[in-house]
């Protein structure tokens, strides 16, 4: 066999043993490249006799153009089957079911508190805050709570290192002191509601150190206990969305109101399940009073000319007996089974006359 022979089997060889294209391409570079197999025998022509170059180069450059056909079918049918394994390996199953998209839910602490707030504030209340982190003054002494008093012992607080002028601190126990910041800050007439963290040392089955709570407020002229009743009648009825509702005071202590009152709502149990309205028994739902004239007058409002009322509600407690959640710490273990079941859709917004507007 002569060289050219020889060279054009052996590419031929090397190409349709190729099986992939960047393989194809170093065949076509070891014979056709600069320093391939079948330019090196053209390279020699020169050194050939003369009679010699016409026929060699002829035959070199027929199979050449042999070999650029060959190569270039064999890169058809290698990026063909390229093509092939690609369709089965990337095969998208138009049929399958969409993957659905996770929605995120409201918390249920999240969704009380914007149902309170649209309860009172189509009463006319305007929502306030104050710092988790309060100074003694304001979360006691203030409310008719001095540095002796016993009424000190029934909260357990968290005490923090004292400001640098010694004022103590702490984080506060309940939404009260936004009473005081709120009577401090702005004249009368008043009417706040007061959602927010409250922290207490205090862990079990019903307690948890951090909790909500929502205070109210209201001082105006000639505020009277039945303002007081009237306005947490319409609160229970909306919140709960019982027509129906009947509510009790009894009377209790707080340093900060007089009189206190303690306000049940009426409910029954049939097997184990409560339900809310009129019947044989009475639930506890919050704490509330006349504020104290001591109170006014640590705040600078004018006993003489003012009076008002407040009330405490804690919000893990309403939401539990509304939604039906039996145990309190599952609020903070954060775990996503249970806000799924118990959360709420994003778009359901409380209505003004309280619950959801589905
Ligand atoms: N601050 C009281 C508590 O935490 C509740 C309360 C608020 C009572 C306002 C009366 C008036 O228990």
């Amino acid at each position: 066999m002569d060289q050219v022979e020889q060279t054009r089997s052996e590419a031929l060889q090397a190409l349709q043993a190729a099986s992939s294209l960047e393989a194809l391409e170093n065949v076509r570079v070891a014979t056709l490249g600069k320093k391939g197999s079948l330019t090196g025998l053209l390279k020699q022509l020169g050194a050939l006799p003369v009679e010699q170059r016409k026929e060699f180069g002829a035959k070199v450059n027929v199979v050449k153009a042999e070999l650029e056909q060959a190569i270039e079918a064999r890169k058809t049918s290698l990026q063909g089957a390229e093509l092939d394994r690609k369709l089965a390996e990337e095969r998208i199953d138009v049929t399958l079911p969409a993957r659905p998209l996770r929605q995120g839910f409201i918390h249920p602490i999240s969704q009380t508190i914007d149902e309170i707030v649209a309860i009172f504030g189509d009463m006319g209340f305007v929502w306030a805050d104050g710092p988790d982190i309060e100074d003694d003054w304001h979360n006691f002494t203030a409310l008719n709570i001095p540095p002796e008093h016993p009424a000190r012992q029934m909260h357990d607080t968290f005490y923090l290192p004292p400001r640098e002028d010694g004022t103590p601190m702490l984080l506060r126990t309940h939404t009260s002191p936004v009473q005081v910041r709120s009577m401090v800050s702005q004249k009368p007439p008043i009417r706040i509601i007061v959602p927010g963290r409250t922290f207490r040392m205090d862990s079990d089955v019903t307690h948890t150190p951090m909790f909500h709570q929502v205070e109210g407020l209201v001082i105006d002229e000639a505020t009277h206990m039945g303002h007081l009743k009237g306005c947490l009648q319409e609160f229970a009825k909306a919140y709960f969305e019982v027509s129906e509702l009947p509510i009790r005071f009894r009377p209790s202590y707080f340093p900060f109101t007089e009189p206190s009152a303690e306000v049940d709502i009426g409910c029954s149990w049939s097997n184990g399940e409560l339900k809310i309205g009129a019947g044989d028994s009475w639930l506890e739902i919050l704490g509330c009073g006349m504020v104290h004239p001591k109170v006014l007058e640590y705040c600078g409002v004018d006993p003489t000319k003012y009076q008002g009322f407040a009330f405490g509600m804690g919000i893990e407690r309403i939401a539990m007996l509304k939604y039906g959640i039996p145990d309190l710490r599952t609020f903070f273990e954060s775990d996503l089974r249970w806000l799924r079941h118990y959360g709420f859709a994003a778009l359901d917004v409380p209505s003004l006359t309280g619950g959801l507007s589905r």
